[in-house]
């Protein structure tokens, strides 16, 4: 079986426990080091083909309009041979109660019919959101394990649970 996890992040200034802060990395990026550490197979940074404000308010305001309005935000390149893996992990944080609209191009690209596809949200409170109902849509013909919604400010303590859901999921493909 093949085995990817696919990631957007973004470092630098971020939101952790109600005050702005600075992140070296960026919460998802640590969050699917942890899932490919457990489920093995190759990794894959979504990358903006644009540049957000380094301000965390101003970032909020930008990202709020292009979910608005339903922007396509471009990405600065896609993976050639997605189509042959069978369980793709795919992590973001929260932006508005969703994925961010980077990770909407991504995999809008892409037929996801006959794949499973395994969703983690890094995030400071709002959980996974509305993302999984979101990924019903834009991975239509995927099916579809639960997710995993991990405290942004706390990922680098949940390497244990992060490793006990990616092995669930490794297993869930194999015997579903
Ligand atoms: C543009 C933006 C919007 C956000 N919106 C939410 C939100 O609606 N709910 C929430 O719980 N966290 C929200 N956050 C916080 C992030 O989801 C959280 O800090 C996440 O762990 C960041 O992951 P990253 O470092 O991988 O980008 C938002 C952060 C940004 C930058």
């Amino acid at each position: 079986m093949k085995i990817l996890t696919v990631y957007f992040s973004r470092k630098g200034n971020n939101y952790c426990n109600g005050r702005v802060c600075f992140l070296e990395r960026g919460n998802t990026d640590i969050a699917s080091e942890a899932v490919q550490r457990a489920a093995g197979g190759d990794r894959f940074e979504i990358v903006p083909d644009k540049t957000y404000p380094s301000n965390y308010y101003a970032c909020t305001v930008e990202a709020q309009a292009e979910l608005r309005l339903s922007r396509k935000v471009p990405v600065k390149a896609y993976k050639d041979d997605l189509e042959t893996y069978d369980l793709v992990f795919i992590g973001y944080p929260n932006w508005w109660g969703t994925f961010p609209m980077a990770v909407r191009t991504f995999l809008a690209h892409y037929d996801w019919t006959g794949k499973t596809v395994a969703p983690f949200c890094t995030n400071e409170g709002s959980g996974l959101g509305r993302s999984e109902r979101d990924l019903t849509k834009v991975c239509a013909g995927a099916r579809l394990l639960p997710g995993l919604a991990i405290h942004g400010a706390e990922v680098q303590d949940k390497e244990a649970a992060i490793a006990a859901w990616a092995r669930r999921c490794v297993n869930e493909t194999e015997e579903p």
